[in-house]
């Protein structure tokens, strides 16, 4: 057994991974199980849900894969039960389902609020409600991480409700952190910016600069999008002895836009917190005389 192995302790552990078979949440399980997690999943697409099963069988993994809603809480608590039924400990939950839409607040309705609350702020309530009994049964205590984003952490227009839903998250795990910190049971977040995968393709990213490699070295310090594994090794972090004594807290795999809060690198002109003049011209939309005062 190498350093890592040793260290991390993952092996034989066990976890519930929701949405387990998207693009961040397949990452997560995939690397889990490499590292000999027994994990089971809950997943509203049949068909993402169905190939996930075969690809970790195939690899010789132990997995439970399960079709359903996890806004559903009695699907959501079978799976639970599965879990324990069959390997008798749970050590890990990741809450990764979460969406949005884009829409200015004003334009929204108490419906769309609703189902924007159901899909990123109820089911973390419900999973953890379910997971904590199980991990202080086990007496070994437990590592809970949930998928945020860096809406979180600053203003996000067009996605208002969707900022709240997990910035309450983000204070949700802060608190019960502290209540199961006892149990030595943890609780963190991860709060990623701009990972290319199936639900940013259905939000729609405005236009393609993020996806050109000159466009997003100006918005992302690092110069590159993220990749799923930038995400799914925090998780992996998280969820191993490496991360003990870590709790209450959030990552920030997100190549440094936390950081840098509103500065861009703009191709000509480096680093600003507001648009050059010269892009505003260029965008035609600025007055022929430059604008008046600069
Ligand atoms: N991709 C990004 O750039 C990014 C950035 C910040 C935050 N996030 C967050 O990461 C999480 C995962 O996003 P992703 O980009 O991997 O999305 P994704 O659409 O690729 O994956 C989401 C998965 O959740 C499943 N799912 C959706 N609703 C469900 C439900 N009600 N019950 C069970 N399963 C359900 C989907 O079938 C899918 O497999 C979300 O919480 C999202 O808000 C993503």
């Amino acid at each position: 057994m190498g350093w890592f192995e040793e260290r991390a302790d993952l092996a034989g552990t066990v976890a519930v991974v929701t949405g387990g078979a998207g693009g961040l949440g397949g990452a997560i399980v995939s690397d889990l199980a490499d590292n000999g997690v027994r994990v089971a999943v809950l997943d509203i697409d049949p068909a993402a849900a169905g190939e996930l099963r075969s690809a970790l069988a195939d690899r010789g993994h132990e997995v439970l894969i399960e079709h359903g809603d996890v806004r559903d809480p009695a699907e959501l608590a079978a799976l639970f039960e599965a879990a324990r039924t069959r390997w008798g400990r749970l050590d890990t939950l990741v809450n990764v389902v979460g969406g949005t839409f884009r829409a200015p607040f004003t334009e929204t309705r108490p419906k769309g609020w609703d189902a924007l609350l159901r899909t990123n702020l109820t089911h973390v309530l419900h999973a953890c409600h379910q997971a904590v009994p199980l991990m202080r049964a086990g007496g070994r205590g437990g590592s809970i991480i949930n998928i945020t984003t860096i809406e979180a952490h600053r203003a996000a227009p067009g996605f208002a409700v969707y900022a709240a839903a997990k910035a309450a998250v983000e204070q949700f795990a802060r608190t019960l952190a502290i209540e199961v910190a006892p149990d030595g049971i943890r609780v963190n977040n991860i709060a990623p910016d701009f990972v290319p995968t199936p639900n940013l393709d259905r939000i729609g990213t405005g236009d393609s600069a993020m996806m050109d490699p000159e466009g997003v070295k100006v918005a992302i310090p690092m110069g590159r999008a993220g990749r799923l594994t930038d995400i799914s090794h925090c998780a992996v972090f998280l969820a191993s002895q490496l991360s003990a004594y870590l709790t209450g807290t959030t990552l920030h795999p997100d190549g440094g836009t936390s950081a840098s809060a509103g500065w861009f690198n703009w191709p000509t002109e480096g680093w600003a917190n507001h648009a050059p003049l010269r892009v505003l011209r260029e965008s035609g939309t600025f007055g022929a005389d430059g604008g008046g005062r600069v």
